[in-house]
């Protein structure tokens, strides 16, 4: 047996493991041709159905062409092809949906997906399945079981759509089916899911209760208001009588599967297939390794070519100034999407060009977050503008639109939420809050993202950083960030007169863009028409910068495989609240914060963190709220009471180390460091 896989190694007992860009013909051909396989069971392919929705490039690459590519390197075999197909083939309009019906996908996967059914179907003997799955994953990724299990274990509630139906299949179940159809010698498309159907609120309660959870926290919810970026079928439950029909035995109830999802849970199939992993490769590290083999809570990755990319500029004619600059910043809004990116000095000067570009003043106030670094507050301050504060949700640390309403004046003239760790705000609602606003005061109030934790998080399947509820949003480039140039920072925005003004602002406020060629004296001549500063970044850093970004779904992918084992493996201790990501907004998790209820641990903050630290971890507290500083406590007269929810989140949060050069083994350490303390409490 042969497995190929794209970017998660794993170790399949009596298996060959591969990596392989199934994009990449000849690599895939090589492979094939090597191997001579009997039968090869095609199941790669993407499955973030938002991210997809903007992404067409994409989605037709990782499902279509990887689906062309497979077929044409079978071309001189005899192999049987097993396709896995998925229940998004159908429209949703009411089911059960059987093989006969005319497929209408209501999004890009589901109409990659076909286009991929087509061509497997032109394979003689191809088997096609129709499917939705779920199982226990190695990681990264939740099932949707999985998923509502999680929170259980963490004891918060969840939505489950009352009026999304599905048919999905625990993957042993699948298993089983299709390992029948294959002694049968089935060919053609085939449904293969349960024999029945039922909401997602009805599959939560039933996962909630088959772990002995009380279902009372799983909510009902609809599809209708979750705002997805892609539109979803709502009745997906597959007809299975032709498959029933073909097999000569029946395919399993949900609540079967789900019973077989649970005893394979009991049994720790999960953990023996996480023991089955092939180590990851280890990061590279030799060139700048943590100081005495530390692990800090978090720390830049430098590559090779990060270095040769800053050599090559160092040894060119454009220190500062040069192309570079517009380069990076071409890379990041070809990675976000927003139309115009100013690159500046640090995340600090982002902000504070924004907030000037918003034409701030002394008369106005600005709305922030507590829990954050004091810049996103301070940008407001240079600008001689009063910052307020609007409390945090406690769950996911971020401003909500219900804590900045009441702190809407005629002088808000800037609301700046800040994307905590990594999580985006609910923009959305906070946009239509503000729209409200504006028509209620007939004043202009700017939303400006403190993007500086998020670049790599999505926000309903789109990239944070694309503005699209916001008229700008700042990134920093700061180490620590995902990211780095050193210091760091850009103004994205999809207004081009936004964007001008900032890039005006950026370098003193001199221009010559304003001149026509009879206003210029000559080839040496500019004007200042605004007071700006320099707050240029330089092409030394930028030239760093887009080598780094071309490794941004890397980092991003990694940080995603280290967090899923510390949510694994720190699940379900006591006295310890680990971080929650929402589906729609997924998180690049530039922080992994847990929250310690020290007083029941018996220990104080400063007692963990120096019992870590003989261990070599460094954590960090993100944060002390801006409110408690002295400087706005004087200024300002702000406080602890102010934001009562971002107290208590202080009271209690503290940073474990993350970084996408951590290694698997320090990962390992950290968690055991970690279980340690919180166990001998017991
Ligand atoms: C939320 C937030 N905003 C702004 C900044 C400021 O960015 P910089 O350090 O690049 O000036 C930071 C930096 O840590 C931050 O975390």
């Amino acid at each position: 047996m042969l497995g190929l896989y794209h970017r998660n190694p794993v170790r399949i007992p009596g298996a060959a493991c591969r990596g392989v860009d199934m994009t990449d013909y000849a690599a895939l051909r090589a492979e094939i041709q090597n191997f001579t396989p009997d039968v090869v069971i095609h199941c790669a392919s993407r499955t973030d159905v938002d991210a997809m929705e903007v992404d067409e490039e994409g989605a037709w690459r990782a499902n279509v062409l990887t689906t062309r590519n497979l077929l044409d390197a079978l071309r001189d075999s005899g192999a049987k092809l097993i396709f896995i197909s998925t229940d998004a083939v159908y429209s949703g309009a009411p089911g059960p949906h059987d093989e006969e019906e005319f497929p209408a996908p209501l999004n890009r996967y589901g109409k990659t997906k076909r286009a991929a059914e087509q061509l497997a179907l032109q394979r003689p003997g191809a088997l096609v399945a129709r499917t939705n799955i779920y199982g226990w994953n190695l990681r990264d990724k939740l099932s949707i079981a999985e998923w509502f299990l999680r929170a259980q274990q963490q004891k918060h509630a969840v939505s489950g759509f009352a009026d999304a139906l599905f048919s999905s299949i625990y993957v042993g179940d699948l298993h089983d089916l299709l390992e029948a159809a294959m002694a049968k010698g089935l060919d053609g498309l085939y449904n293969v899911a349960c024999r029945d159907g039922m909401s997602k609120l009805d599959f939560g309660r039933a996962v909630a209760d088959l772990f002995g959870f009380d279902t009372h926290l799983v909510l009902p919810g609809s599809v209708r208001d979750a705002h997805f970026t892609a539109s979803r079928g709502l009745d997906l439950t597959l007809d299975v009588t032709a498959l029933e029909q073909a097999l000569g035995q029946l395919a399993p109830t949900m609540a079967e599967s789900l019973a077989r999802f649970a005893a394979d849970g009991q049994a720790d199939v999960q953990g023996q297939l996480r023991a089955g992993l092939a180590a990851e490769p280890e990061p590279e590290q030799a060139r700048y390794p943590a100081p005495d083999g530390r692990v800090p809570y978090g720390r830049q990755w430098l590559d090779d070519d990060d270095l040769a990319a800053v050599d090559a500029v160092m040894r060119g004619a454009w220190l500062t100034q040069g192309p570079h600059v517009a380069a990076f910043e071409q890379a990041l809004s070809d990675y976000t999407g927003a139309a115009h990116v100013v690159a500046v000095n640090s995340g600090t000067a982002a902000l504070h060009l924004a907030c000037m570009a918003a034409e701030l003043g002394p008369e106005h106030e600005v709305i922030t977050s507590p829990l954050t670094f004091a810049a996103s507050a301070n940008a407001a301050v240079y600008c001689g503008a009063t910052p307020r504060f609007a409390d945090i949700d406690p769950i996911t640390g971020n401003i909500t639109a219900d804590a900045i309403a009441p702190l809407i004046t005629p002088r808000t003239r800037i609301v700046t939420p800040v994307h905590f760790a990594g999580q985006s705000c609910d923009m959305a609602e906070i946009r239509a809050l503000i729209d409200a606003k504006q028509a209620e005061f007939g004043t202009r109030i700017y939303l400006l993202e403190d993007a500086c934790h998020a670049l790599g998080s999505t926000y309903g399947g789109k990239p944070v950083g694309a503005c699209e509820y916001s008229d700008m949003a700042c990134m920093s480039f700061h180490p620590v960030k995902h990211v780095t140039t050193g210091e760091g920072g850009a103004v994205l925005t999809q207004d081009v007169a936004l964007g001008e003004r900032v890039r005006l602002l950026r370098s003193h406020g001199i221009s010559r863009d304003h001149l026509t060629p009879e206003q210029m004296p000559g080839p040496w001549y500019y004007e200042q028409i605004a007071l700006g500063f320099n707050y240029r970044i330089t092409d030394i850093q930028c030239a760093l910068g887009t080598s780094q970004m071309a490794k941004l779904p890397r980092f991003v992918a990694r940080r995603r495989v280290l967090v899923e084992r510390y949510n694994a493996e720190l699940a379900g201790l006591p006295h310890i609240t680990l971080p929650t990501e929402s589906p729609e907004r997924l998180s690049n998790y530039h922080l992994y914060t847990v929250r310690f209820d020290f007083a029941a641990l018996g220990m104080d903050r400063k007692a963990v963190m120096l019992k870590l630290n003989e261990d070599h971890i460094y954590t960090q507290v993100h944060y002390i709220p801006v409110t408690h500083h002295p400087y706005y406590r004087q200024r300002f007269g702000t406080g602890p009471g102010d934001c009562p929810h971002a107290d208590a989140f202080y009271a209690q949060c503290l940073s474990l180390p993350l970084y996408p050069a951590m290694s698997d083994a320090d990962a390992a350490h950290v968690i055991a460091c970690v279980r340690g303390l919180l166990t001998a409490s017991r």
